[in-house]
């Protein structure tokens, strides 16, 4: 029984990832909080006959213009349980997402603070790019707030574990001669969302819950140049639909599904009574706070695997156990301790790249307080 906000709720990610969380029964009530056009999409998702009110909010008017007007965050997240964040600018061909750091770590600071203030309680799920660096912001400023809890704070890297498990599916179909639905395969992905910073664990890939084997698993093997090039595919998947859209921005109904899928599972697993007979864990790969003091079990495991010292990393994806208080542990700790040789050498390159972006976001907190 939760209230859901969605903070960039009137844009190409933000209205279908509306529509499909007021289908959810886990969501009682469902508040769109947009700069814009958020009374016409509220309307029109409130005449859906599921159970969940949907309600629209916009910023505050200046007195000059309206008097009377009301804080629209501050009631979008009043009483909140759960805020997703697609709010910003996407890519246009020719962009990095960093390229979008300067417009977007505003609007995800400003997001953030008004959860501090009036949900510091929430699940925030943050959606903007580049999530590598926004999700420092938002971290930094709740951490400011001292409402900072690393469970409940997560990137949203579920498009990537999506791409992958499509592409795999369709390498081991073609390549391997096996047939597969994109739904029968799960691929571990780690490391950001973005190019390099994407590692597809690609030696850890199950099909039906079973490790690939047979000709599939040599079209895996390493060495090969479809590996390669399915590593490739998995980590610059994003530029394909933003060359694609032309100028129309990047990708949006696919992340709607995949917003969704992470929040349902988020939501499903603080619904869920934990008693030790539970069924089997909800588990989602998410982009965490690892570095000191993490509340999430596991993620000085992950943080050692990394690095030390200074080229240690604070923020990572990787699959954790979700429970009522959220990212309670990492699902497997010793992962990153098992992958192969090329794998290594992905996540050594993708720890350089998170590096300079998790500072990026930490020094635009400490310069903007
Ligand atoms: P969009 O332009 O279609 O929608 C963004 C919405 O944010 C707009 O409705 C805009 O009015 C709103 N907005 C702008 N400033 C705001 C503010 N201060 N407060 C509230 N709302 C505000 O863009 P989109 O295609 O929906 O993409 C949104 C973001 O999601 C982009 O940064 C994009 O790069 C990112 N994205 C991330 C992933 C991922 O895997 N994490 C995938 C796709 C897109
Ligand atoms: C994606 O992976 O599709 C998103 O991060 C959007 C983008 O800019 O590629």
């Amino acid at each position: 029984m939760t209230k859901v906000v969605v903070a960039g709720a009137a844009g190409g990610i933000g209205q279908p990832l509306s529509l499909l969380l007021k289908l959810s029964p886990y969501v009682t009530e469902l508040a769109l909080y947009d700069v814009v056009n958020t009374p016409g999409v509220a309307a029109d998702l409130s005449h859906i006959s599921t159970a969940a009110a949907v309600t629209g909010h916009l910023p505050k008017k200046s007195a000059a213009e309206d008097p009377t007007s009301e804080d629209g965050l501050k009631q979008a997240l009043t009483g909140a349980g759960l805020v997703i964040v697609p709010a910003g600018v996407p890519r246009k061909p020719g962009m990095t997402r960093d390229d979008l750091f300067n417009v977007n770590a505003g609007i995800v600071r400003t997001i953030a603070d008004g959860v501090a203030r009036h949900a510091p309680t929430a699940f925030l799920l943050i959606i903007s790019n580049p999530v590598n660096s926004t999700v420092p912001v938002a971290a930094g400023v709740l951490r400011q707030h001292g409402v900072f809890d690393a469970r409940r704070v997560f990137g949203v890297t579920t498009l990537d574990v999506v791409r992958a498990a499509t592409f795999t599916s369709s390498v081991l179909s073609r390549v391997g001669g096996q047939a597969t639905r994109p739904d029968d395969v799960a691929v571990p992905v780690v490391g950001g969302h973005s190019g390099e910073t994407i590692v597809p664990l690609l030696s850890q890939a199950t099909m039906r819950g079973a490790r690939v084997s047979g000709p599939g698993a040599q079209a895996l093997a390493p060495g090969t140049p479809e590996l390669a090039a399915l590593v490739k595919r998995i980590q610059f998947g994003g530029d394909e639909v933003v060359k694609a859209k032309n100028g129309g921005g990047s990708a949006t109904l696919s992340m709607a599904y995949a917003g969704y899928t992470f929040a349902e599972a988020v939501l499903r697993a603080a619904a869920v009574p934990q008693t030790p007979t539970a069924a089997a864990p909800i588990t989602a790969e998410t982009y965490v706070y690892i570095g000191p003091g993490s509340q999430v079990a596991g993620a000085a495991q992950v943080r050692a695997a990394l690095g030390s010292g200074d080229a240690a990393l604070d923020y990572f994806s990787v699959p954790v156990v979700l429970g009522p208080a959220g990212a309670t542990q990492v699902l497997d700790p010793t992962l990153l301790t098992r992958v192969s040789d090329y794998e290594r050498e992905l996540l050594q390159v993708a720890v350089k790249g998170l590096a300079g972006n998790i500072t990026k976001g930490l020094e635009f907190v400490e310069k903007n307080p």
